[in-house]
């Protein structure tokens, strides 16, 4: 297969379950990221060793890290909001790690009960662990175009996040549209200002497709040298702590934009499009 030229993140197994009312059986979990390691995605963020109080459906964590199969080529990372969470997803096998905090100080506290500064100090221990383990951190920056509860974010707050999360050791930076209101032309100012504290190859680009802007975004992002872009199999998911978040960006819809453009993902259309029925059909059911 030629090289990647732009990395797609999988998210769905997270952020396409984490928001679903009705508890998805474990078994369902593995054979959906089964199923997503098989169509060539690269990178695939499969659970969150978070409290089971604050996001029920991700209760089984520890289950699903221990229990996927290994896969040459295939990276399985978990989201983790504390020290706790990153010893239990790596003694579980996670081979990368994601942290989260926001550029609105509302949402970090709605989110993770603490404020940014409180989050990214709760987030060394995690860097030390990592470290020893050998195994990368992506920082997530949410609200980083709007807030549900404080509306428009300016580009300073996210560059100020970004600068922080690096300077303790991420490796990436994921600048997330976490209720999708982002247009392109707030997006490029926003990565502009990113750009600022950080090299194109640090940033990565998760936008939620609430108003059906995502893949605009995308395009602005890619124009300014943005080449890891997140999907949710399927458009799922959505946060339990953001109102009106809805969906990710659809993985196949992700892979068919850059494979209109000529541009090499790795990923088999066709195999992604039918792991994509086959949560819907599991979602409705
Ligand atoms: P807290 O209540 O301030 O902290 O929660 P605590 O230390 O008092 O712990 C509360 C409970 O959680 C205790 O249990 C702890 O033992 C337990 P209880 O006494 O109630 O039975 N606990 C844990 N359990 C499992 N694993 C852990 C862990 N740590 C504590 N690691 C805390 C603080 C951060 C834990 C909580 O607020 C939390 O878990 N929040 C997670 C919220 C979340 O997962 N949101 C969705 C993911 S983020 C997202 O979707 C955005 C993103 O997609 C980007 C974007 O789109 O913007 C990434
Ligand atoms: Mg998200």
């Amino acid at each position: 297969m030629a090289d990647r030229e732009v990395v797609i993140v999988e998210v769905g197994p997270r952020d396409g379950l984490q928001n679903e009312k009705v508890p998805i059986a474990t078994a369902d979990k593995l054979a959906l990221i089964g199923k997503l390691a098989s169509v060539g995605l690269a990178r695939i963020e499969a659970t969150a060793f978070v409290s089971p109080r604050w996001v029920p459906q991700m209760a089984d964590h520890d289950a699903v890290m221990r229990c996927l199969f290994p896969r040459p080529g295939v990276t399985y990372s978990a989201l983790v909001p504390n020290e706790r969470g990153a010893e239990a997803a790596l003694a579980a096998g996670a081979q990368a790690l994601a942290v989260f905090t926001a550029a609105s100080e509302s949402f970090s506290q709605k989110n993770t009960n603490c404020s940014i500064a409180e989050g990214i100090s709760r987030f060394e221990p995690v860097l030390a662990l990592a470290r020893s383990a050998g195994v990368p951190v992506r920082g997530y920056v949410s609200c980083a175009l709007d807030c549900p509860y404080e509306g428009e974010i300016a580009p300073s707050a996210v560059a100020e996040v970004t600068a922080r999360l690096l300077a303790i050791g991420c490796s990436e930076i994921a600048l997330s549209d976490t209720i999708g209101r982002g247009t392109p032309d707030r997006t490029a100012q926003m990565i502009e200002a990113a750009l600022r504290v950080a090299a194109a190859t640090k940033l990565a680009g998760h936008f939620h497709d609430t108003s059906g802007r995502a893949l605009g975004n995308v395009e602005a992002a890619w124009r300014l040298g943005l080449r890891v872009f997140d999907g949710a199999i399927g458009g799922t998911g959505g946060c339990p702590y953001a109102p009106g978040a809805a969906g990710n960006l659809a993985t196949e819809r992700l892979a068919a934009h850059f494979a209109a453009k000529g541009i090499e993902t790795g990923i088999d259309l066709v195999a992604l499009r039918s792991a994509a029925a086959w949560i819907g059909t599991l979602l409705r059911s």
